[in-house]
């Protein structure tokens, strides 16, 4: 895997920096292909860089209807629920910015979850350019991390972390007692770009953990990105404040 690390002081840098990667591979994407297809995370780190990208001098570079929103992973509730990660990019990006709404595609967190997931799955191999393997493919994969090193709603040890043929599954997180909607690995490793946004002390352990590399056994989820594509780490200098030296770039 080829992993990038960058390390920013705070979450306001790190915000801004990843507002315009996103202005970077969108433009590249959009001259390359016509379009840019993103899947967006959840959670609360990115809501700064969604903020940032809303923001006119930031907005204003990017080929809004050429872009294409889709999602990493949802919670199961209706998409203006306070716990909805597709209501947190509405309010935080998608509603300040000139994108079609048919441009807009969210998980239907309301309905029944093995439902929506298939219908997702079905939705994203109909609109997305395949990869090499056959998977749909997008051009760029936002996700945070748990402090349990899960990515999207691919939790350690549920079987929506195993899932390798289907690119979206509802999966039943027992840690939380509740079923999500998620992207699943292949399809997520298969992203042309990955970026893993990470902030706050909180994190630095299970950062440590995965970028030392320890061979943790079963592997953590975000330890187990095989990517051809460049996984690049965003970080905050409280998320890398137990990171050896060597690791930061
Ligand atoms: C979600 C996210 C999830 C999130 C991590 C980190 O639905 O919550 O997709 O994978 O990225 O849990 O969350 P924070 O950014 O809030 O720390």
């Amino acid at each position: 895997m080829n992993k990038k690390v960058q390390v920013f002081a705070g979450l306001e840098e790190l915000s801004a920096a990843a507002a315009g990667q996103f202005i970077r591979l969108a433009e590249a994407s959009i001259a390359e292909r016509g379009r840019f297809d993103v899947a967006l995370t959840g959670g609360s780190t990115p809501r700064r860089m969604y903020e940032y990208l809303a923001n006119a001098r930031y907005a204003e570079q990017v080929a809004w209807p050429s872009v294409h929103i889709y999602f990493g992973d949802e919670r199961c509730v209706p998409p203006h629920h306070p716990d909805s990660n597709f209501g947190m990019a509405y309010e935080a990006l998608l509603r300040h910015v000139p994108l079609p709404s048919a441009q807009i595609q969210r998980m239907h967190g309301e309905e029944d979850p093995t439902e929506a997931a298939t219908a997702y799955a079905r939705l994203l191999d109909a609109q997305l350019p395949k990869s090499p393997r056959g998977m749909p493919q997008f051009d760029l994969v936002l996700l945070g991390l748990g402090a349990d090193g899960h990515i999207a709603s691919l939790f350690p040890g549920t079987e929506g972390l195993a899932e390798r043929s289907r690119c979206a599954v509802a999966n039943y997180v027992p840690q939380l007692q509740a079923w999500r909607l998620s992207l699943t690995l292949p399809v997520i490793a298969s992203g042309r770009q990955i970026l893993l946004l990470v902030s706050g002390e909180p994190k630095a352990s299970i950062v440590s953990k995965i970028l030392a590399d320890n061979d943790e056994s079963p592997p953590l989820p975000a330890q187990m990105l095989e990517s051809a594509a460049t996984l690049e780490w965003y970080l905050d200098s409280a998320a890398a404040s137990t990171l050896p030296g060597e690791n930061k770039r």
